[in-house]
């Protein structure tokens, strides 16, 4: 274990190995002192510092970190890079929204400069935040794409991204067209897809912004190529569900748009389904398609609240999302919090394990990532990062009530956000760290 190519780190640890049951703790895999070692960007092994004193570890070649949790980074199942700026737009709900905030701002786009600085922006944000992989919608502009993979490959960070498609309804300057739009996502397909820790993802904004040309393109894209993803929107709001059944009258209803060019599947995430018919919601568990839960942006835009009871019981594929910038926070953290209330408000419940299983190895499998990251798993790669569990007065003084690590880890999702997450790595290298608690620079007068 003397070999230069392998790191120790000595914490508090907790990952899952499934599906977490709070009765009986299984699923659960949690250190009160572990150490994690990491060889070559990878997961060698994890276990508890008594095993590893017993195997003959030298405890003094870990990086030690005994205030803080240790654990996989999160992932974000739907997140748009190019709306960081729309964040904390006041006053819409979505097709308003969309019209006067976010189509004005994605027009930035077109300038290549501009959307370089973005990706790199972004991505910083994700780091700061403790995201390590996320599912990220582009902009039109193909070189929005190109500028994206290209600060993702830089950083070495698993990402799935692609191409905004639309070709309709929406400011002329925005739009691409059929060939256009098929053209661009070859050439980025075969440019990125399974490049690096990179993979491709359709991505048609939603029903109402594509022609039917245009889906019956993005559909045949799906066929041509293995291991694509598809992502776009469904079923957010009454009146954009409304225009859907205007604008495609043929078809049974919303999902059926997308049903009816092939778009369905288990490498398909539609971002919200708030508003499903029973119908709707049995395709997409027969098809194994996955929704992305987006609850602070459901809260502000006024969407409406997720029924993830109804959602679980039919057997849909569920992940958590920002949905930065209708999402107000890129902190999964907070976004669980949001989640715990939108259950709540339904008599629904979120323990703090199932939430962090979610934001962690639930959005892996979701994403059918999980070969790659999600948990520490032997052989994965090693995207972590350390938690800060009292970075305020606050936090500070609620942890010192805690009495056991599901009320430890419920205040961490209840009152955390991105002031907790102190390291973030990517396969093993730092990435991302805060220098000193935030309490430590704050100062009360007497
Ligand atoms: N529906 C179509 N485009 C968007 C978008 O950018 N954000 C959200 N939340 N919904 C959409
Ligand atoms: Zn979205």
């Amino acid at each position: 274990m003397s070999s230069q190519d392998i790191s120790a780190f000595r914490a508090r640890i907790l990952h899952f190995t499934d599906v977490p049951d709070p009765a009986t703790g299984r699923g659960v895999d949690y250190y009160e002192d572990g150490v994690l070692l990491v060889e070559h960007g990878r997961v060698k092994s994890i276990a508890s510092v008594e095993t590893m004193i017993e195997q003959g570890f030298d405890l003094a070649q870990c990086q030690y970190f005994p205030e803080h949790l240790l654990m996989p980074g999160f992932i974000d199942s739907h997140i748009h890079y190019a709306q960081t700026d729309v964040i904390a737009s006041y006053g819409e709900q979505l097709l308003d929204w969309l019209n006067d905030y976010t189509f004005p701002t994605e027009l930035q786009f077109a300038d290549k400069g501009f959307a370089a600085q973005a990706a790199d922006q972004f991505l910083k944000l994700l780091l700061e935040n403790g995201t390590t992989s996320a599912m990220v919608y582009t902009t039109v502009f193909a070189q929005s794409t190109e500028a994206f993979f290209k600060a993702a490959a830089k950083r070495n960070l698993r990402m799935i991204a692609g191409k905004v498609m639309m070709d309709r309804n929406a400011p002329e300057t925005l739009l691409d067209t059929p060939e256009t739009s098929e053209r661009d996502c070859r050439a980025l397909i075969e440019g990125w897809h399974h490049t690096k820790r990179l993979h491709y993802a359709l991505t048609p904004r939603f029903a109402p912004t594509s022609s039917p040309v245009q889906l019956k393109i993005t559909g045949q894209l799906y066929r041509d190529y293995p291991g694509l993803y598809m992502q776009t929107h469904l079923s957010e709001n009454p009146q954009e569900i409304a225009w859907v059944k205007s604008l495609y009258p043929d078809a049974t209803d919303y999902l059926d748009v997308y049903d009816r060019f092939g778009l369905l599947g288990q490498r398909s995430i539609f971002g919200h389904g708030l508003h499903l018919s029973d119908r709707e919601v049995a395709r997409l568990a027969q098809t194994q398609s996955g929704i992305a839960f987006c609850p602070t942006s459901n809260l502000f835009l006024g969407s409406g609240l997720l029924d993830v009871q109804r959602l679980e019981d039919a057997g849909v594929r569920l992940s958590i999302a920002t949905d930065v910038g209708g999402g107000t926070s890129f902190s999964l953290l907070r976004t669980l919090a949001e989640a715990y209330k939108v259950l709540q408000l339904q008599g629904q419940n979120l323990h703090p394990l199932k939430g962090l299983y979610m934001a962690t190895l639930g959005n892996a499998r979701a994403l059918q990532l999980d070969a790659y990251v999600g948990n520490f798993a032997p052989g994965k790669e090693a995207d972590f990062i350390l938690l800060d569990l009292a970075p305020t007065l606050l936090q500070q003084n609620r942890q010192q009530k805690t009495t056991d690590l599901n009320e430890t880890l419920f205040a961490l999702m209840m009152l955390g956000d991105e002031q907790n997450i102190a390291r973030t790595y990517v396969m093993g290298k730092l990435a991302f760290r805060r220098s000193s608690r935030a309490q430590g620079d704050l100062q009360w007068m007497e």
